[in-house]
């Protein structure tokens, strides 16, 4: 039995759906079960990772935990604990490539994110771990472009030439699903990114050609950007913390580790096959 938290999200739901189709028994956890929506044969448990009393019973019997660390938030050194409490065997948590730059570094924290502490909660519970450290998920261009992808052909943005490698997010679940179910992943912290540096202006271009739409970047100066990202409610050290991160990526290729790949024998999801999956979503953006 494994307990999934984040298990409605965007890694936990092919998450669910891979365990399910290993024949692994599933407890998925959400904070509202009536809008879950998972599959068949889930055992879906109400409760709230931040919250670990929520999960106690939810624990009992389970052999692995999947530690989501924007559900569990500062509790997951808690839940982990409980976790170990209750004779769970195996903790894999979700983290991300940077966990280990200066926390005043990494944007998500400014959003409430916990990826350190999930990471630090695996490694320090008593339990088997694995830490999965993410990289850039192909559907943060979807959440950042999708409104003016809606609105016309031209997304603006502060730099054409910055780079990532996308990660399909069900790579992610792919690997997660190993990190529980096998024993490959014990006791490490991979890094996990796409298979190739792409620069903004090329991934927009990929989901132009999804779309069948002739998509294009046209930059605009950051402290625009940064206004219309505190218009639209981000905290303003969020998007320093973004725009400093992204600017020191122009024109050099983002960090690609080929663990996907050597972790599930076969290759890393495509952004084009990202953007080809998501192409009904992408289509319907905006409104
Ligand atoms: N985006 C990236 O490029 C990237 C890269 C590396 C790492 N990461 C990290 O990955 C995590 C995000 O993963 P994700 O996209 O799978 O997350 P997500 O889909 O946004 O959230 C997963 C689930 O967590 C629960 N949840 C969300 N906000 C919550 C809150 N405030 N309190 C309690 N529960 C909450 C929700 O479940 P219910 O509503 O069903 O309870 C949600 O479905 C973050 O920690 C992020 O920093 C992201």
């Amino acid at each position: 039995m494994i307990v999934v938290t984040g298990a409605t999200g965007v890694v936990g739901r092919p998450l669910v759906e891979f365990l399910v189709g290993d024949g692994a028994d599933v407890r998925a956890v959400t904070r509202d079960a009536g809008a879950a929506k998972l599959p068949d044969g889930v055992e879906v448990v109400e409760g709230d990772p931040r919250s670990p009393a929520t999960l106690a019973a939810a624990l009992e019997g389970a052999t692995g935990l999947f530690l989501h660390p924007r559900a569990a938030g500062d509790a997951s050194a808690e839940l982990a604990a409980l976790a170990k409490e209750r004779g769970v065997a195996r903790v894999v948590a979700l983290a991300a490539v940077n966990v280990e730059d200066d926390p005043a570094d990494q944007p998500s924290r400014y959003r409430g994110d916990r990826n350190k502490e999930a990471e630090d909660a695996a490694v320090g519970s008593g339990l088997e771990w694995t830490s999965l450290r993410a990289g850039f998920f192909a559907l943060n261009t979807l959440t950042m472009w999708g409104g003016q992808i809606g609105a016309g052909d031209v997304v603006h943005g502060p730099y054409a030439e910055a780079t990532e490698a996308p990660v399909h997010e069900r790579d992610l679940a792919a690997v997660a699903a190993r990190a529980l179910l096998t024993d490959d992943l014990v006791g490490r912290r991979p890094v996990l990114t796409g298979p190739r540096s792409l620069s903004y202006a090329e991934m927009l271009a990929a989901i132009g050609q999804a779309i069948d739409r002739p998509l294009s970047f046209r930059e605009i100066p950051p402290d625009a950007f940064k206004a219309h990202m505190m218009g639209i409610g981000l905290p303003e050290a969020f998007a320093d913390a973004y725009l400093a991160a992204i600017v020191k990526s122009v024109g050099r290729p983002a960090l690609v580790t080929g663990e996907i790949e050597k972790i599930l024998g076969r290759p890393a999801l495509t952004f084009a096959e990202w953007a080809a999956d998501h192409a009904g979503d992408l289509r319907a953006s905006g409104g």
